[in-house]
Formats: structure tokens, sequence, C-alpha cells
């Protein structure tokens, strides 16, 4: 199965296995990783699922909404390589993506 790698706020590497159509969110909460608090579902309304992206994955990561961007502009933590993990629907191509969990805001 696929994996991505997740590392949480503490420093941990996680290995998250996902299948094809789950969002990041999705694959990262399912994991147990509770520390991603997703608090809207994966609905673009709370950013509370803000992640950082390895830049190397950039090309392969849907282009952003205006509503993801207003989002993460509320962040006093976004980056030139933050996103929103419910907006990042996976695929075999992702195997191997490395993200961060943002700073809580
Ligand atoms: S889960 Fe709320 S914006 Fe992603």
């Amino acid at each position: 199965m696929p994996e991505v790698i997740v590392k949480s706020r503490d420093g941990y590497e996680h290995r998250v296995p996902f299948q094809h159509g789950l969002s990041l969110m999705e694959a990262i909460r399912e994991a147990g990783l509770d520390e991603l608090l997703a608090l809207c579902g994966g609905c673009c309304s709370c950013a509370t699922c803000h992640v950082y992206v390895d830049p190397a994955f950039a090309d392969r990561l849907p282009s952003m909404s205006e509503d993801e961007n207003d989002l993460l502009d509320s962040s006093d933590h976004r980056a030139q390589v933050s996103r929103l993990s419910c907006q990042i629907p996976l695929s075999d191509e992702h195997d191997g993506l490395s993200v961060s969990i943002a700073p809580e805001d």
C-alpha cells in the first residue's frame, strides 16, 4: 500500500498508509494522528488541517483554490509550502510524499 511520511509537532516521523481517493487529511486522521484537528471535516472552512509539504512534490499537488488560499492567509504560520491537507486527494503518485503538521494557530 502506498504511504506518506508525516512529521508530527514533536518531530517524530510517522509512516501513514493510504488508499487511493482519501484526502491527505483523512489518511492522517485514520492513522490516529489527532493533533491534526480537521475541525470542519474537510469542508475547507477551518484551516486546522494545515501542513507543510515537501517542495519536491509541489508539481504533484492540485492547484490551490481561492478559498484555501484565503484560509491559509488567516494562519500566523503560513509558509511557502503551506497547504490544507483536506484539499489534497491522494493517489499512487503521492507514495513517499513527506509533510509536516504546521504549528497550531
Ligand atoms: S479540515 Fe477544515 S479546512 Fe481542512
